[in-house]
């Protein structure tokens, strides 16, 4: 059966600590981020903060949007432990990503992992890629279609893709395609057990406008 993941299903989830997000940020976007020079980010969907909490702690301004306030209060209280430093370099925002639009070429990196938000993804993807400035990066992390982990959420639209999808549905011409892959790994279940997981990463750099084709 088909899910409705709107703000009510997040915060059930999160006053009842059933989302496994745990405070390591998660491994695509260390093996991702970890080679670019530290700038504005934007996390979309940022849960608990982990990912946003490693950012800063790298020197990354960040904006950390999520939909669900008790994940944020979460995430706010994570970042304080962090450091003084640290948390003053996030911003955290509660607001709807299906409605919410970032500015234009806004920030160096956006990134993106396992959101599933209650629309189609293709609208929402499309403006997180407006969001990069040309010379950025875009990195969107989900549920690879074969993911064991996942499997029982088959019958809901847009929680499993393919990075090369995403990829296809970028703006022609505007893209050099770092990575579209497909990664297994374990992690640990919000039950406590270890479980395989298996990640679309899409990792895509904005060409500025006069830019010619790479390769
Ligand atoms: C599976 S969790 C992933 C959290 C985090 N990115 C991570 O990797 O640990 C999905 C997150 O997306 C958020 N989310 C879902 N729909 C959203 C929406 N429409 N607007 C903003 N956030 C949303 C949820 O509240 C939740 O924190």
């Amino acid at each position: 059966m088909s899910e409705e993941f709107d703000q009510a299903f997040w915060e059930e989830r999160y006053r009842g600590r059933t989302v496994a997000c745990g405070r390591q940020p998660n491994p695509q976007l260390v093996a991702e981020a970890a080679d670019l020079a530290p700038g504005s980010a934007l996390d979309a969907g940022c849960g608990e903060g982990a990912d946003a909490v490693w950012l800063a702690s790298r020197g990354w301004q960040v904006t950390a949007v999520d939909i669900a306030a008790t994940a944020l209060r979460h995430a706010q209280e994570h970042a304080e432990t962090a450091g003084s430093e640290i948390a003053s370099r996030i911003d955290w925002l509660q607001a709807d990503l299906t409605s919410w639009k970032p500015a234009e070429d806004e920030f160096d990196l956006v990134s993106t992992h396992y959101v599933h938000a209650a629309a189609s993804r293709g609208a929402l993807f499309d403006r997180l890629a407006a969001s990069v400035v040309p010379g950025g990066t875009l990195l969107i992390v989900g549920h690879h279609p074969s993911d064991p982990a996942t499997a029982s959420h088959a019958a809901t639209p847009d929680v499993h893709f393919t990075a090369e999808e995403i990829a296809a549905d970028l703006e022609p011409g505007r893209w050099d395609i770092v990575v579209a892959e497909t990664r297994t790994r374990s992690a640990t279940g919000h039950d406590g057990y270890e479980t395989t997981v298996r990640d679309a990463v899409l990792r895509a750099r904005k060409r500025h406008p006069d830019q010619r084709p790479s390769g």
